[in-house]
């Protein structure tokens, strides 16, 4: 069958992981989480003394990004790959309240994105790749078959997130997840390169009152179409 690239950006916590792991799965198409690879680098700088409430040092990540490998090899258990970062698996360490108050600063350094993009353009050049970020449709795979941006409103984002945190066993407040939620909107959509931007031909996708299943089945509709 014909294999296309199916890229799925939009905001924070709009599903968009859930919907790309379903879809790679059910396709057998490769999965790759593009914020997991910011969050990896975000964590380099946190562990390195490059990046807390103060300062951050962006001239001292750049020069230190050819050290900086990030990996992913597929978990047969959790039925996904797993981000590691120089050989070590940080999947559970990326995804903390910490981690994602950094990462979108971490992601507006150009040569940041310089360097996770053409990785990125690397795993999809065979296309049969589902992959979700802020930039896939706009800058990654510009000719992607199928462009899907999700939406849901912010107090809906942060209630999956905070769910998803205490679940994880994390110690936060509903408050504080909605307050990322908000600032990382606002920076992700007015960082000079590549700004969250809806790609022109796009299909908006609001999920705020769809279980997954239903979100699924729509989506799944929408990719028969391009096959
Ligand atoms: O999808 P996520 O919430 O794990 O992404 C974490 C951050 O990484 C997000 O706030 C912005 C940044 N990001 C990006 O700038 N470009 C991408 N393609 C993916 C994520």
């Amino acid at each position: 069958m014909n294999k296309i690239t199916i890229a799925i950006d939009g905001f924070s916590s709009t599903g968009k992981s859930t919907v790309a792991k379903q879809l790679a799965k059910h396709l057998g198409y490769v999965y790759v989480d593009t914020g997991a690879m910011y969050r990896a680098v975000a964590y380099y700088a946190m562990q390195n003394g490059l990046i807390n409430q103060e300062y951050f040092k962006v001239e001292a990540l750049v020069s230190q990004l050819s050290n900086i490998n990030i990996t992913f090899k597929f978990n047969e258990t959790l039925g996904f790959a797993e981000v590691y970062l120089n050989g070590v698996n940080v999947e559970k360490e990326i995804r903390t309240l910490e981690v994602s108050n950094f990462v979108s600063t971490v992601a507006s350094v150009s040569q940041v994105r310089k360097k996770l993009v053409e990785q990125q353009q690397k795993f999809g050049e065979n296309k049969g790749v589902v992959m979700d970020g802020r930039d896939i449709g706009t800058v990654v795979f510009p000719n992607a078959e199928l462009k899907l941006f999700m939406i849901a409103s912010a107090e809906k984002r942060a209630q999956r997130r905070y769910q998803e945190l205490i679940e994880k066993g994390d110690d936060v407040d509903y408050e504080a997840v909605l307050k990322n939620v908000q600032e990382r909107d606002h920076l992700d959509t007015t960082r000079k390169d590549s700004p969250l931007v809806m790609a022109e031909d796009a299909i908006e996708f609001d999920n705020s009152d769809l279980s997954r299943e239903e979100q699924f089945d729509k989506i799944l509709e929408l990719v028969s179409l391009k096959l």
